[in-house]
């Protein structure tokens, strides 16, 4: 018989563990009393012991037939692989002894249960809210190396997530050279329910084309995406989809694997000749090592696991709950964030007081909330090749400083925000005039630049006391109530002049940590502070930096078109309270097309909301737009922000016309986005089946807004949530490309 100690069961023989989720179910068992072995993640079962599948077909023993245990290592499914014992899998875990060997052997020791989540020391990691959370505790150990690795896992029964993380500890006599710690790995069959082989799904991107979703076979061998630049990047989000075959959003099996980090990563898939996949998710291997002296303990960052039944739109909910629960921090955690005008579409690094001021004047006056002044603002910086490092504020340009801008904003009743890029140093600025070595660089070869800019050593105390306190300086100066953290390059040419030649390999991990301990520090001392987190755009969105900042620069492509499609991929795996999203001017400045200004501000909508455009320059119609779309935000934000998202319809996938919506958790009400992109000749109507509504409640369905921007509280029909999911509703064709509109839905 099994006890119940809320979401951790362990079986009376106390040899397999079982987690549970609201509807899953994780099971691991410890075979012949020494390895730790995945026996099941799915749909939600009552067994905490499966060995009886070993009825079928027996495994071959370990201890009785150890004449081949080497087959069997190379065969098992193993919760947390090890290294060199005949497994020719992908290995989670590698460490050089002192006599040169590899061979990490791992055996299971024993468990514990306790109540709560610690946090992870330096790093990201989720956390208990309201609700009791329970953590299982593996310890497994390699007796040969002293390397005692304890696997963490922490069930958030209503988001139907499971957090991992692994400990590894020294407990031997001398130092370890670690060369591989991944996060997780599960051992599991590579087909679905129906015997169909999974799929990978993946995003990947570049600048300006971030979050492009992308569905593969999964093919014998390794597959997968990673990342060696120094941050997540932009050409793979981190996560890993498996997908049953022709997934949709309501229909196939899924797991979705997110990683807490925001460096670099190995998201991997490999396949075996019996069909099995191995799934491992951790600090890429490349470009890692790290000395592990005896009784020091390495902290891998944390995996976040889920399971949906019910295809993708359970799954990015799932994900959303999470994040919006037990990840995002802070004083705008759950509230409404300040609309903010953003200078740098609007002028570049070409402003003055004075054009700031009129900016911020005409913004106000349309219901904007916060100027944020862009890149430009300190040293000498007129262009992208000088001052970074220098974060004094150029008095040419603000004279009266940030001080005076602030106190004139607070008197018009207007936030500030300040853009930053603190992990950079431009060659020409005081700062490398004075500490060349801040720079990562090798001593006497000449760095890779990257927009005329070296990456600063975060990794040593002393640039990040450096940089703490420039920054400090700065918000102690003024009333500044938002931050944008950029970060406009990748890591290349490493070397730390803080690290010894043997722990060079330590740098990028080092680095990632420095960026997290920075923001920290910088979150302790103005807690207050509104972080958004961003890179060339997109090029750091993960979830570990959503632990520091509540919401992300999505993308530098702020075309409402390409946006459409870019906010899609965004949407599957982050909740939309913290996608960056802003109305820009047309023609767009990355792709020339001009998209009505309403449908620009409803895509906007979906995300965090603002304008990055020079208000002065626009016409009074435009500007009455600005003033519709700041009450549209008003009224339905904290909804968008809160509530749970459906997809419906998506451009990507049929080339004419995107719909989503958002209902509320009382499914009380839902906001339904629909963006007619593309005209299609003949196609008078669109036919849409609302999703998300309680069956049983009588919703009014209004026309809250369409792209012409005139106001329509026309009652479209009244119906009961099973009518409006099933028999749906009747779009009316729009004219022309790029129109759309937004209907509100609530309880009679
Ligand atoms: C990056 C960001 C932009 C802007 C510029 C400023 O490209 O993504 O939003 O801040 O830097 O240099």
């Amino acid at each position: 018989m099994n006890y119940i100690v809320h979401s951790v069961l362990v079986s009376d023989g106390g040899d397999s563990f079982r987690i549970d989720t609201a509807n899953t179910s994780y099971v691991i068992g410890i075979q012949d009393g020494l390895y730790l072995g995945h026996f099941y993640y799915g749909a939600k079962i009552p067994e905490t012991d499966l060995s009886y599948k070993t009825a079928f077909a027996p495994p071959m023993s370990p201890v009785k037939t150890s004449r081949e245990l080497c087959v069997f290592m190379d065969c098992y499914n193993f919760e947390y692989p090890g290294w060199g014992t005949g497994d020719s899998r992908e290995g989670a875990l590698k460490a050089i002894d002192s006599n040169g060997t590899s061979r990490v052997n791992l055996l299971y020791k024993g468990y514990r249960i306790s109540s709560g989540k610690e946090p992870i020391p330096g790093l990201p990691s989720t956390f208990a809210a309201e609700d009791p959370v329970e953590t299982l505790e593996i310890d497994l150990q390699d007796p040969d190396t002293g390397l005692s690795v304890t696997l963490f896992y922490t069930a958030f029964p209503e988001c139907d997530v499971i957090a991992r993380r692994v400990e590894v500890k020294n407990e031997g006599g001398h130092d370890l050279d670690l060369q591989r710690v991944l996060s997780a790995t599960m051992d599991m069959p590579g087909v679905d329910r129906q015997g169909r082989p999974f799929e990978l799904l993946t995003y990947h991107g570049t600048w300006a084309r971030e979050f492009t979703k992308e569905i593969r076979p999964i093919g014998f061998g390794r597959t997968g995406v990673v990342s060696i630049c120094g941050k997540t990047g932009n050409r793979m989000q981190s996560f890993l989809g498996l997908v049953s075959p022709a997934v949709s959003q309501e229909q196939g099996q899924v797991y979705g694997l997110q990683f807490l980090y925001s460096g670099n990563f190995s998201s991997m898939v490999e396949k075996g000749p019996n069909g099995d996949i191995r799934v491992s998710m951790g600090i890429h291997p490349e470009e890692f090592s790290w000395k592990l002296c005896p009784g020091e303990t390495f902290h891998s960052p944390e995996v976040v696991l889920t399971y949906s039944d019910a295809g993708l739109g359970k799954m990015s909910r799932n994900f959303h709950d999470l994040y919006r629960a037990h990840l995002i921090r802070g004083k705008y955690k759950d509230k409404k964030r300040p609309i903010l005008i953003n200078n740098w579409e609007a002028t570049y690094f070409d402003f003055d007081h004075d054009k700031l001021l009129s900016i911020a004047k005409q913004a106000k006056e349309c219901g904007i909330e916060m100027l944020v002044v862009d890149d430009g603002w300190f040293g000498k910086r007129n262009d992208d090749n000088t001052s970074l490092g220098d974060w004094t504020v150029n008095e040419e340009k603000l004279p009266g400083g940030i001080r005076r801008l602030s106190d004139e904003l607070s008197a018009m009743g207007m936030k500030l925000g300040l853009w930053f890029e603190p992990e950079m140093v431009s060659p020409d600025s005081d700062l490398f005039r004075a500490h060349p070595d801040y720079a990562i660089a090798i001593p006497g070869r000449e760095p890779a630049r990257s927009r005329n800019q070296l990456v600063l050593d975060v990794s040593r105390k002393e640039v990040r006391d450096y940089l703490f306190d420039s920054i400090r300086k700065v918000l102690e100066s003024a009333d500044i109530a938002y931050v944008k953290w950029d970060m406009n390059r990748h890591l290349s040419d490493l070397y730390s002049a803080g690290l010894p030649s043997g722990r060079q390999g330590e740098l990028m991990h080092r680095f990632t940590l420095g960026v997290y301990d920075l923001q920290e520090r910088l979150l302790s001392a103005f807690p207050d502070l509104l972080l958004e987190n961003c890179s060339s755009g997109g090029a750091r969105f993960d979830p570990g930096m959503l632990y520091y900042s509540p919401q992300i620069w999505t993308s530098d492509d702020t075309d409402a078109y390409e946006r459409i499609r870019i906010q899609a991929g965004a949407q599957t795996l982050y909740p939309l309270s913290c996608l960056g999203a802003h109305v820009s001017i047309c023609p767009n400045h990355v792709t020339g097309r001009t998209v009505p200004f309403m449908t620009r501000g409803i895509v906007a909508l979906a995300g965090t909301f603002g304008y990055e455009l020079d208000i002065t320059q626009l016409s009074e119609e435009d500007k009455a737009h600005i003033r519709r779309q700041v009450e549209l935000f008003h009224t339905y934000n904290d909804l968008i922000r809160n509530g749970d998202f459906y997809r419906i319809a998506s451009f990507a996938d049929n080339g004419f016309y995107d719909c989503y919506g958002v209902v509320s958790k009382d499914k009380k009400e839902m906001l339904l986005t629909f963006l007619h992109v593309m005209n299609q000749p003949c196609m008078p109507n669109r036919h849409i089946c609302l999703k998300g509504l309680a069956p049983e409640k009588r919703y009014r369905v209004f026309l809250v807004e369409e792209s012409s921007g005139k106001e329509k509280k026309d009652i479209v029909c009244e119906a009961f949530g099973s009518t409006l999911m099933n028999a749906g509703i009747v779009i009316p064709c729009m004219y022309g490309d790029f129109q759309s509109a937004l209907y509100h839905i609530e309880e009679v």
